[in-house]
Formats: C-alpha cells, sequence, structure tokens
C-alpha cells in the first residue's frame, strides 16, 4: 500500500458543500487526515460521516472563513492538535441572488421610483449581499491561507482555491461572484509568487458547470431537462454535460501532490468540459 499521504493534514473549508465534501472524501481515501471547516455543523458532520464509514481520518470545526480573528484562532487550534498541516482546499465561496440584478442589460425602469417592486436592476441589487459576496470568495480565501500557511513555512505545504468560469469572463447578472473569482485567479499568482521560497505552493482550480441542489433550479440537468440558461451552457460546453464534484478532485489530488506537481505554482486549472475552448460564436 502506498504510505506517501498516511501523515499527511488537510485542511479543506467549505466541506460540507457539494465539491468538497466530494473533495475531502476522495484526500481521506488517499489516507490523509481531512480538517473539515464550514459554518453548519449539520453539513460538516455529514460528510464526516461518509469518511468514517470509508474507513478515514476526519475532524470538524466550525468556523467562518471571512473572520479573520476565528480563522487564526482555529488554525493554532488544528496545529496544536494535529502537529502539522500540509494541505488546505480553500473551497468556501458562493454567490447571493440578492447581489444580481433580474435583468442582463441596462432598462431605464430601474431609475424609477415607481418600478413594479419585483423589477430588479443594477441599481436595485442590495449592496451589502454584493459586498459579503466580495468577502466570502476573497477574503474567505485570504485570511485561512494566511492563518494555515504558518504552519508550512520551511515544511512545505499546497494550497489550492476555488476560481470559476467567471474569472475569465463575467457571466450575465453575477457582478459580485464575477468580480471575485477574478480576484481568486490574480490573488493565486499573488500569492504563489510571495511563499515561493517558504515552500509553499499556491495553485486553483475553476470548476465548469457543476450541478448542486440550488444550481440543479437555475440550470436543470441535461437528463430532466435544462432551463434555458442550462441549454445555453450546455451549447457552450464541447462535452456536452455538467461536471460532477468527484472531477475536482483530480485536479486537487494532482495539484497537493509534490511527486506530480512539484515545479507547479500560481496557475488556475480549468475543469470544464471545455467551456473555455469556446467565444460563443
Ligand atoms: N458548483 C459550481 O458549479 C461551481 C462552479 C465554479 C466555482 N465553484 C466554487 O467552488 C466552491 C465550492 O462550490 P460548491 O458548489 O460546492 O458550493 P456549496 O455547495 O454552496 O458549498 C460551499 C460551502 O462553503 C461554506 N461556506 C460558505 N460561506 C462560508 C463562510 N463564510 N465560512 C465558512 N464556510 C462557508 C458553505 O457552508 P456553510 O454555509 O455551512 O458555511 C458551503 O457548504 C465555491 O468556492 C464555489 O464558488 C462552484
Amino acid at each position: 500500500m502506498n504510505t506517501y499521504f498516511q501523515d499527511k493534514v488537510a485542511v479543506v473549508t467549505g466541506a460540507g458543500g457539494m465539491i468538497c465534501s466530494q473533495v475531502s472524501l476522495d484526500l481521506a481515501a488517499l489516507g490523509i487526515t481531512v480538517v473539515l471547516v464550514g459554518r453548519t455543523a449539520e453539513k460538516l458532520e455529514k460528510t464526516a460521516a461518509a469518511i468514517r464509514e470509508q474507513g478515514g481520518n476526519c475532524a470538524v470545526y466550525t468556523c467562518d472563513v471571512t473572520d479573520e480573528k476565528a480563522i487564526y484562532a482555529l488554525a493554532d487550534e488544528v496545529y496544536a492538535k494535529f502537529g502539522r498541516v500540509d494541505y488546505l482546499i480553500n473551497g468556501a465561496g458562493g454567490n447571493n441572488a440578492k447581489a444580481q440584478p433580474a435583468i442582463v442589460a441596462f432598462d431605464p425602469m430601474e431609475l424609477d421610483e415607481n418600478r413594479p417592486a419585483d423589477f430588479k436592476g443594477l441599481y436595485n441589487i442590495d449592496t451589502e449581499a454584493f459586498e459579503s459576496v466580495l468577502r466570502i470568495n476573497t477574503m474567505g480565501t485570504f485570511y485561512p491561507t494566511m492563518a494555515f500557511a504558518r504552519f508550512m513555512v520551511g515544511k512545505g505545504g499546497s494550497v489550492v482555491n476555488f476560481a470559476s468560469m467567471n474569472s475569465y469572463c463575467p457571466l450575465t447578472r453575477n457582478f459580485a461572484y464575477a468580480m471575485s473569482k477574478a480576484a481568486v485567479v490574480n490573488l493565486t499568482q499573488a500569492m504563489a509568487a510571495y511563499f515561493a521560497n517558504a515552500g509553499i505552493r499556491i495553485n486553483a482550480v475553476a470548476p465548469g458547470f457543476i450541478v448542486n441542489e440550488r444550481s440543479k433550479l437555475i440550470l436543470g440537468t441535461v437528463e430532466e431537462g435544462l432551463t434555458k440558461r442550462g441549454q445555453d451552457v450546455i451549447n457552450h460546453t464541447p462535452m456536452g454535460n455538467f461536471g460532477k464534484a468527484a472531477d475536482m478532485s483530480g485536479a486537487v489530488k494532482w495539484l497537493i501532490d509534490d511527486r506530480a506537481s512539484g515545479f507547479v505554482t500560481g496557475i488556475t486549472v480549468p475543469v470544464d468540459g471545455g467551456f473555455l475552448t469556446l467565444s460563443g460564436v
């Protein structure tokens, strides 16, 4: 049996979510002890139960990754308990419908005080929600990286961030999400350059369209029927389908493994069924 990962510890934020619950499961299957982080204990416990059922090791910690003090305290606690942190997967992130307009192009109605209650242009969005999306995707990546990298300095370590197709070119209505995911690619490069001399590699994956319970409502499924937006995505995806959470694990496993990607840092790997190969025309 290959024991390379046996004593390694990975921290996975967003580990109760659709993609990173699977990533956590797949890392645990390699023998890595996985520290599951998110705000909701029940979601994390579900991932933990699945890991334990397959014989893996894990621990659950609730924490808001945008809370700088809390994430530093968590990192201290994790290091005190496990004595090492080898990998950090910054999977926590997300969007918020309140931050999005309902329309795709400016309409003078959005400046009209007497507009219908359900009319929502860019002037009518909730800007607090907009800022919270920026915060989770950017500071929610920055703070954990800073907090956990302290324990990787000089020992080697690998960080994997989560970008998006929006990082390259914004999807309609996704202003805050796209802006913040573009920032993740840039931050990945900047932090990779900064921490290279500390022996820490920092990369990202950019998932294409992965169906989860929430995005199913927006996209539908190839099997059960697509929404208009879902059909637009599929028309733009040469491989003709949405991705699966497990598709991300392969890229994550490659990026954390020094034997395979030891000279790779600062890149973002699209896992997108070819979405980025087409201009849409
Ligand atoms: N699904 C896709 O198609 C897709 C495409 C491109 C990129 N991505 C990115 O890939 C990552 C994972 O996506 P996903 O689809 O698996 O999303 P998901 O199912 O919504 O999972 C995200 C997880 O992050 C946690 N989280 C959110 N805010 C947090 C905070 N402030 N502190 C700690 N944890 C927080 C959430 O749990 P709590 O609410 O309990 O904290 C949730 O379990 C995200 O960064 C997402 O933006 C996804």
